[in-house]
């Protein structure tokens, strides 16, 4: 059984990182990402504020590759958490910024058959998971998800705020009794189809009405209901049938795919998208490659 403590022991210069790469993420939730090169500096007290680039501790350039670059030596792992998370925070797209991540066997499964799926990959992805609710305003799940784990869904690993929890039940079959329902540690919003909302849902949870669109709930219109929410930082969390039906509308800006070294055997299988005839006709992104633990982690761009 893995053991997931929150993360206290984080070394100095990784709290510094971690601080930076939050202030960045909470301008882009403000909608006023870094765009040009800039220059960032702490004041002393642990708050981050832009400085002239001399002066500066870390210089932000959203147009190059890598995008920062540190006055001081970085460890590898302040290297990693800058390589990994700024690139989600800077830049035009940051603003209104959809991902989504999955976390799946060598044979592309993300649970058993019977929905066991805790936990597939290692303890520092569970992490990046936890980093990722933290860097984004709202985190959406299937419901397929919340019936099989009952999860919070909070950032409770890592310092951030939990993000506001979106639940896919379009005929609203789950029960009231799911703890994020119940819990009052985060927002939370249902989503379901147009005249369900009449059927009442759980109480002091908003239901978001949105239209079908062969058979399934129009996710164009789901982000355009969470804009108007001030939520334009999507974090796609699972499971498969939600991910791949954002990868299919092409919404998503980029992919998380977390790869863990075992085989389960037939399960509850990851990205199921339709088919091609030709493998140019595949989606091929650009892709980053990150080692987390005993995974590896394909940060994988699907926008431009
Ligand atoms: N390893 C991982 O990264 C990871 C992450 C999350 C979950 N999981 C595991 O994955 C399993 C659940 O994943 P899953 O792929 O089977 O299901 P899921 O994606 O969690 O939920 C799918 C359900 O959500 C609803 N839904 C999602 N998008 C919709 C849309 N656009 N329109 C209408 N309905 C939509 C539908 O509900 P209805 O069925 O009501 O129509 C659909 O059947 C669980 O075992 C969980 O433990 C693993």
């Amino acid at each position: 059984m893995i053991q997931l403590a929150p993360q206290t022991s984080l070394l100095p210069d990784e709290v510094w990182a971690w601080g930076l790469i939050r202030a960045l993420a909470r301008r882009a939730r403000a909608g006023a990402a870094v765009q040009e090169r800039t220059g960032f500096g702490s004041d002393g007290s642990g708050r981050f504020e832009e400085v002239a680039i001399e002066r500066a501790e870390l210089v932000l350039d959203p147009t190059s590759e890598p995008c920062f670059q540190a006055a001081r030596r970085l460890t590898p792992s302040v290297r990693q958490l800058f390589e990994l998370y700024l690139p989600l925070c800077v830049g035009q797209r940051a603003n209104q910024l959809v991902i989504g991540h999955v976390g799946q066997s060598l044979d592309g499964q993300i649970a058993t058959q019977g929905g066991a799926s805790r936990y597939v990959t290692g303890p520092e992805n569970i992490v990046h998971m936890h980093r990722l609710r933290a860097l984004f305003d709202a985190v959406v799940v299937g419901a397929s998800t919340v019936e099989a784990d009952d999860p919070e869904l909070t950032t409770r690993l890592v310092p951030g705020e939990h993000p506001t929890r979106v639940v896919i039940d379009p005929s609203l079959r789950l029960s009231h009794a799911r703890k994020l329902y119940k819990d009052g540690l985060a927002p939370t919003l249902i989503a379901c189809e147009r005249g369900r909302a009449a059927q009442g849902g759980p109480a002091r949870i908003p239901l978001l009405e949105i239209s079908t669109e062969n058979s399934l709930l129009s996710l164009t219109e789901l982000l355009a209901a969470l804009t108007l929410r001030g939520l334009r930082r999507i974090f796609v969390e699972g499971g498969g049938v939600t991910i791949s039906h954002f990868i299919q509308a092409r919404l998503l800006d980029r992919l998380h795919v977390a790869v863990c070294p075992i085989l389960i055997g037939r399960g509850r299988p990851g990205i199921c998208l339709p088919g091609v005839e030709r493998l140019d006709q595949a989606l091929r992104p650009a892709v980053r490659r990150f080692t987390l633990g005993e995974d590896v982690l394909f940060d994988c761009r699907l926008s431009h």
